[in-house]
């Protein structure tokens, strides 16, 4: 049975039993911030768990992509080295939400595996949480499995949880018997082991529980089941194979290693073997990765993405000097693109993101290599590089720690891995990543609710429905106080679609006070401010947007989905958003494409944006369930969360749809005009457009018409010809700095006599050394080429300036024997703090401003050579 069939034997049988089919989610989670990246197939179901959504199914089944390389369930370094372990894995899952619960998610597991996959019951094992006696007991006695087939483990192996926080449960788990030669001999070896006898193919969790910040577990309201078995594994056992990459699913890329590499895999050494084994794990997760929009970077998510390929590169170089790991991504698009088809749509990026970060991580590690042995000569005394250096190595040179750590290990030095891990931690701070702060943990009752009313008013009386003070509530506050206002109603829109959170005020009796800042606590909208009086829940207030901001996001966000739908009728479905934000005064908007854009394409993109906006179309906002907004066409955003149930479409009419929770226009012809003002590319096949609107846009074309008038009056012709009499003037300057030069030349002509009959020999090599000032770099050499040229020697010319100074040393081809000017370059930089270098014959540097006995010293030490 090939994976294909697999994927339908599964799909097929929980259809049958009542379940939704639900495709899989992308591999970055849509706003959680608690998760790196789809590490199960629960995770697009996490708010039905926490009882937060509701859906028109209680059962769902899925085969979800996910990737277990950072975060908490992270099997990076294990991969490469076990016959199971990957970084990027299907997991088939089947789901109830309040649905049916042990009994039934057990029968069904038994089933499928013995009644459709038929594998054999007496090579089952099973495991369930310690005293979870109910799950025992269905095992046992209504399904029949033996006693000395099942056993109980503890918290380590049968209690899932997604992550430090959210919803979590005890386990039973499946495993298959692979027999004695898989064994690790031990008379202990039992499902639990480490070692690949027992082949955990099936979890089923029992999700009762939502674990909180502080560790503790609250019951959910409804209890529910998350299970998940990995294709790969699955396959392994029912193909009858030694591991997962001897399954269809990795055969493929295995042979394409083979052929690329030239390097056989069967009958290898285990160290080769492992280099195969990475690579073609890596390439999957690198290539679903990318597809899904993330980027190499140095923080987060693309973190990890950069280190998995930089770890692929470094394995690849086992087995061949080419650079074959960007090419491997055919073989995963080949196999897996039927199933999904964002592999084929973006083949291109794929490719141009694998290339050229190899590419750059081959010059950093050549580059950072010999920065390396720099450190090594400078650490000769102590044997250690602190942690400034293996940063810098990092930070400057992309030179990863684990590297810099194994290189020095070889030379007997170590490396300060803390003092480098508090750079990184500086580093993130300032990079502005979110501490988890105490308001995020706050559970407001579920009586208190703000109603949004912001899509339609921008001025709301309410009254205060909750205070919060130092993180915990409080019935009244004092004038003074600073807190945060949660109020029945709020028009204040706190962030969608990239849009920027509103400004405004709150207003008790007669008393305004600005905001300082709106969020969510628990969901709700709060607006902090400094208390302008006391004040008491129940108390009436005005909450007002202010309108100049808003209506200028609101721009910007129209003109956002206007230049998305642009973007996409120009250069087609490759454009793929990466991310937005949209701000009063101004729009910026990231994709990937795997093309520059030139200029006349940034032209075409605007003429199409302000043709729409000069349609004056209709913005229309609707409410739907997505499959309806897919039917339409609609975009959805992958860093977006949305309840399929119900989507808010904007659509502008024949020309975009998308689904978006931000604010926007009436009408096109609201936005006024659209111009881009910046366009440039955030890594390989990412590009950032940013652009202004309407009152910006204005004010833009304002100062350039004034900047651009001025120019016509001083260069006297007509605004349209600024540009020609630029480039002229440009032109005419480039003339005049030759003939300049060529002046000068000959005035340096006149010096010579003066200067020649200045040398004198020393050790019978006539020298000349001279301090001047004015002189550029060019004259200098102009001049000590001429003083060679009339008189074999040795000079020394300096330029002083006010706090530096530029040189040049020339020595004649005759006396090059005699004078070594890479040594002469080293005492100017130990004696003088001249840095220098060139050629045998020149050396041209600079430094600090050198004093007047410099020549002296240079004469002394041409005594001594
Ligand atoms: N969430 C569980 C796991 O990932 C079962 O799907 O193992």
């Amino acid at each position: 049975m090939n994976s294909m069939q697999i994927r339908k034997k599964f799909i097929d049988f929980f259809v049958k039993n009542g379940h939704q089919h639900v495709p899989s989610s992308s591999l970055i989670p849509a706003q959680d911030p608690t998760l790196l990246f789809a590490n199960a197939g629960m995770n697009q179901f996490k708010d039905l768990f926490l009882g937060k959504e509701k859906r028109s199914y209680t059962r769902a089944v899925t085969i979800q992509k996910c990737m277990r390389a950072g975060g908490k369930h992270s099997d990076l370094d294990n991969v490469g080295f076990t016959k199971r372990h990957l970084t990027f894995f299907e997991m088939m899952g089947n789901f109830s939400f309040g649905d049916y619960f042990k009994k039934d998610a057990i029968r069904f597991a038994w089933n499928f595996l013995t009644q459709e996959i038929k594998f054999d019951p007496n090579v089952m094992y099973i495991t369930v949480y310690k005293d979870d006696d109910e799950s025992y007991n269905i095992w046992h006695t209504e399904i029949g499995v033996p006693e000395k087939q099942i056993s109980r483990l503890g918290e380590a192996d049968n209690f899932w949880q997604m992550g430090d926080t959210g919803p979590c449960g005890p386990c039973t788990e499946i495993y298959i018997d692979r027999g004695i030669i898989y064994g690790c001999g031990s008379t202990d070896c039992a499902p639990g082991c480490s070692c690949d006898r027992f082949l955990e193919v099936w979890n089923l969790v029992f999700m009762q529980y939502d674990r909180q910040v502080d560790g503790s577990d609250v019951p959910l309201k409804q209890t529910g089941v998350d299970t998940g078995m990995g294709i790969e594994r699955l396959a392994s056992v029912i193909q009858n194979v030694d591991s997962v990459f001897q399954t269809d699913l990795f055969i493929p890329i295995i042979e394409r290693i083979e052929k690329l590499s030239t390097v056989t895999y069967k009958n290898s050494s285990k160290q080769i073997q492992a280099a195969f084994h990475v690579l073609a794990d890596h390439i999957r997760s690198s290539t679903f990765l990318i597809a899904d929009g993330c980027a190499p970077t140095n923080e987060g998510r693309g973190y990890v993405l950069r280190k998995i390929i930089r770890r692929a590169a470094l394995f690849a170089q086992r087995l061949t000097d080419k650079n074959i790991f960007p090419d491997l991504a055919d073989a995963v698009i080949d196999q897996m693109g039927s199933v999904y088809p964002e592999l084929i749509q973006n083949k291109k990026l794929i490719k141009n993101v694998l290339n050229s970060e190899v590419e750059k991580f081959s010059t950093n590690l050549q580059h950072g290599n010999i920065i390396l042995q720099d450190y090594l000569k400078q650490a000769q005394k102590t044997k250690r590089i602190s942690g400034e250096q293996a940063f810098k190595l990092y930070d400057t040179y992309g030179f990863p720690l684990e590297l810099a750590v194994a290189f020095a290990k070889e030379e007997g030095f170590s490396v300060d891995t803390e003092g480098f891990e508090a750079l990184m931690e500086e580093q993130r701070e300032r990079s502005g990543r979110k501490v988890a702060d105490a308001l995020d943990a706050l559970k407001v009752p579920e009586n208190i609710t703000t109603e949004f009313t912001g899509y339609t008013e921008l001025i709301t009386p309410s009254k205060v429905r909750a205070i919060v003070k130092n993180d915990t509530f409080v019935d009244t506050v004092n004038k003074g106080d600073s807190c945060w206002i949660l109020t029945e109603k709020s028009p204040f829109f706190i962030v969608g679609g990239g849009q920027v959170p509103d400004q405004g005020t709150l207003t008790f009796g007669n008393q305004d006070v600005a905001i300082q800042e709106v969020r969510f606590i628990d969901g709700r909208i709060a607006a902090r401010i400094a208390a302008p009086v006391n004040i008491t829940v129940g108390d009436a207030v005005i909450s007002t947007v202010d309108k100049q901001w808003r209506i200028n996001a609101m721009k910007n966000h129209t003109a956002t989905h206007l230049l998305q739908a642009a973007l996409i009728e120009l250069f087609g479905k490759t454009i793929k958003q990466s991310g937005s934000l949209v701000h009063p005064d101004y729009l910026r908007f990231d994709f990937s494409y795997h093309e520059n854009l030139s200029s006349d394409d940034i032209k075409k993109v605007e003429d199409i944006v302000n043709q729409k906006i000069r349609d004056n179309i209709v913005v229309d906002v609707e409410y739907m369930p997505m499959p309806e907004a897919l039917k339409r066409g609609a975009l959805a955003f992958f860093g977006d969360k949305y309840n399929p149930e119900e989507v808010r479409c904007v659509q502008i009419s024949e020309f975009s749809a998308e689904l978006c929770g931000g604010t926007h226009v009436p009408r096109t012809g609201d936005i006024g005009t659209f111009k881009i003002i910046e366009i440039s590319a955030l890594s390989a096949g990412h590009r950032r457009i940013v652009a202004v609107t309407g009152p910006k846009a204005i004010d833009l074309f304002q100062t350039v018409y004034s900047d651009v008038k001025t120019l016509s009056q001083e260069f006297k012709v007509k605004t349209h010809e600024v540009l020609d009499a630029v480039f002229k003037q440009k032109e005419q300057i480039r003339e005049l700095q030759i003939e300049l030069r060529q002046l000068k030349k000959e005035a340096l002509l006149h010096t010579m006599p003066e200067w020649l009959s200045e040398t004198e020999e020393i050790k019978d090599i006539p020298y000349l050394c001279k301090i001047v000032q004015g002189y550029a770099p060019d004259d200098l050499r102009d001049l000590a080429t001429m003083l060679t040229n009339k008189k074999p020697g040795f000079y020394f010319l300096v330029n002083n300036s006010e706090e530096a100074c530029s040189f040049i040393a020339m020595v004649s081809p005759e006396f090059s024997s005699k004078i070594d000017l890479k040594k002469f370059a080293a005492w100017l930089r130990e004696a003088v703090q001249l840095r220098g270098g060139g050629k045998a014959n020149i050396i041209q540097g600079g430094g600090p401003r050198v004093s007047s006995d410099l020549c002296e010293k240079i004469k002394l030490w041409l005594s001594a050579i």
